[in-house]
């Protein structure tokens, strides 16, 4: 739009987590900038990115908070997750321990964010399915005794990210 004018009709906040270095921060700069990169470093404190889209014809800026997964550059919980409308809960299909804490990720959400927060289990790095070791039914089942919606990614090929970003932001309007 001209002179930086932007009609925005919504403002959602959508906060990104899971356990370090599964690609929170690639993932979402792939949705947000097109872009990834190989010596990502660490993730210290907390973050946010916006990317502006049209939904069902409604100007909607995501405001999307990213954060450290480990445990001692975690940001105060409460703060963070405070007026999120969605949750992007990420694991690496490469690493079993990532999925196995993604219960703890989700019972984290429940204690803290809203209980009408859309959430969204992310399966991440999946160009490197030669090294997988979890298969995709695990996770299906989890998503749907749980009720999150649920796709594989690949932040370096930017496989499904727009449709689980899309997917997200179109369950919260
Ligand atoms: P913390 O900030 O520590 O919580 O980590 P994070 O979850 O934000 O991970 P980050 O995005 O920094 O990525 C960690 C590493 O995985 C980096 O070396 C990335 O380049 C790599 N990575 C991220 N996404 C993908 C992907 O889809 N495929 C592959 N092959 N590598 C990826």
């Amino acid at each position: 739009r001209s002179n930086g004018e932007e009609r925005i009709d919504y403002v959602y906040k959508v906060v990104v987590i899971g356990d370090s270095a599964v690609g929170k921060t690639q993932v979402l700069s792939r949705f947000t900038r097109n872009e990834f990169c190989f010596d990502s470093k660490s993730t210290i404190g907390v973050e946010f990115q916006t990317r502006t889209l049209t939904i069902k014809s409604k100007v909607v800026k995501a405001q999307i908070w990213d954060t450290a997964g480990q445990e001692r550059y975690r940001a105060v919980t409460s703060a963070y997750y405070r007026g999120a409308l969605g949750a992007m809960l990420v694991y690496d299909i490469t690493k079993r321990e990532s999925f196995d804490h993604v219960a703890r990720w989700v019972e984290e959400l429940r204690a803290h964010a809203d209980n009408s927060i859309v959430i969204a289990l992310i399966g991440n790095k999946v160009d490197l399915e030669d090294k997988r070791a979890v298969p995709s039914e695990d996770a299906v089942e989890f998503a749907e005794n749980q009720g999150l919606y649920f796709f594989e990614t690949s932040a370096l090929t930017g496989d499904n990210v727009e449709a689980a970003f899309f997917k997200l932001l179109e369950e919260i309007y």
